[in-house]
């Protein structure tokens, strides 16, 4: 039997430094033999938010070591590694910056081929690190930054079929935290307080609802939120409109999921139709069962990511990285950083409306 890839892979686009090891079993299985993740949370916790610089300075202090790391847990030696893939995009350019010079030194000083990442496209392969997924495949990307459907057709194919026009969903779920008082990051808090709420309290609005095809929308629901804060008193209306919050965002990804659907099966004729939910939104239990009836209901067969792979890890890096060192795709050790780098860069300018939306 030939000797299977192994693969280090790196990421630290924004407040996650990570590093993983992966390769395949015998039967072109992956199998992940580390998966480190530092998250910055008590470095960025007092801004509330976070802070560029902050976080290039933390990569910095900590890459070597998670490295080291990643290799240890591995089992499996530094001089065995046949490639390295870092994030080079898209992110926060001084922390991109970091993860993707470490790569590039790390490869040359091995002499082992370099392989440059889009951040977005570890998301989307994130449910191979567990799971058998063929193309194409339909798929909702919800995370800190983006909020899209696309049309995976293959390995750095992929055409949108819908996106967000303002907020991304992660982003629009940390905003209603913070304005509830939550510590940031808050988007899986607002989970576990909407338990506790009534979700029928709140009337919010769903723009975009019955227009923009599967184009998605969240500004004016955090406008709401924050007209209704300001006359909140008691830690139950917070949790009202925490579940509030969270049906809102249901109702909206269940009919936009659905017209997706529509849009993937005109664009594809297929008897086996496989919908992908990934990025660290993907993460929200009640999304993922409700999305999970949808596609039992519209015969599509729904696939997410385990829980650990869903938020920002460096498998998913690594795993963009096997596919395209079985494809020969090296990168040059003079790739730059890309802080913009859609997936589907035909679709990333708006016609008429002269906006870029990812
Ligand atoms: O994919 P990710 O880790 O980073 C980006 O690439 O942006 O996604 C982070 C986002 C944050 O906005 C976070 O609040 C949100 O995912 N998130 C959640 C949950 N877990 C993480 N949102 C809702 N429910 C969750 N359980
Ligand atoms: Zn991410």
């Amino acid at each position: 039997m030939s000797k299977k890839p192994l693969i280090l892979g790196i990421e630290s686009s924004c407040d996650e430094t990570a590093a993983s090891i992966i390769t395949e079993n015998g039967q072109g299985n992956t199998v992940v033999l580390s998966n480190i993740v530092s998250s910055q949370v008590e470095v960025h916790k007092e801004f509330g938010g976070v802070v560029p610089e902050l976080a290039a300075r933390s990569h910095v202090e900590k890459i070597d070591w998670i490295v080291q790391k990643a290799i240890d847990d591995s089992g499996r030696k530094i001089e065995e590694i046949d490639a390295v893939a870092s994030t080079a995009g898209p992110g926060l350019i001084v922390c991109l910056s970091v993860g993707l010079s470490f790569g590039k030194a790390f490869a040359s000083a091995l002499n082992k081929p370099f392989i440059a990442v889009n951040h977005l496209e570890g998301h989307a392969l994130s449910p191979k690190l567990n799971s058998e997924l063929n193309y194409p495949y339909l798929l909702l990307l919800i995370s800190g930054g983006h909020s899209q459907f696309l049309n995976v057709q293959g390995l750095g194919k992929y055409k949108r079929l819908g996106t967000t026009i303002d907020d991304a969903l992660g982003e629009a779920f940390d905003k209603t935290a913070k304005l509830l008082g939550v510590e940031f990051p808050g988007g899986p808090q607002i989970e576990i307080l909407a338990k506790k709420g009534d979700p029928n309290k709140y009337d919010l609005p769903k723009p975009i609802f019955n227009k923009g095809g599967c184009n998605l929308s969240f500004a004016g629901l955090k406008t709401a939120i924050l007209r209704i804060t300001k006359n909140i008193k008691t830690d139950q209306e917070k949790f009202d409109l925490a579940a509030s919050f969270q049906k809102t965002v249901e109702e909206i990804l269940y009919k936009k999921t659905k017209i997706a659907f529509g849009e993937f099966e005109k664009q594809n004729n297929l008897k086996d139709k496989i919908f992908v939910v990934a990025g660290g939104v993907a993460a929200n239990k009640n999304i993922r069962s409700m999305l999970t009836d949808l596609c039992i209901e519209e015969s599509f067969t729904s696939m997410f990511p385990p829980i650990e792979f869903c938020g920002d890890n460096a498998a998913m890096i690594a795993m963009v990285g096997l596919e395209k060192f079985k494809l020969n795709q090296f990168s040059n050790l003079d790739h730059t950083a890309k802080p913009r780098w859609p997936l589907d860069e035909s679709a990333a300018f708006l016609k008429g409306a002269g906006i870029i939306l990812e």
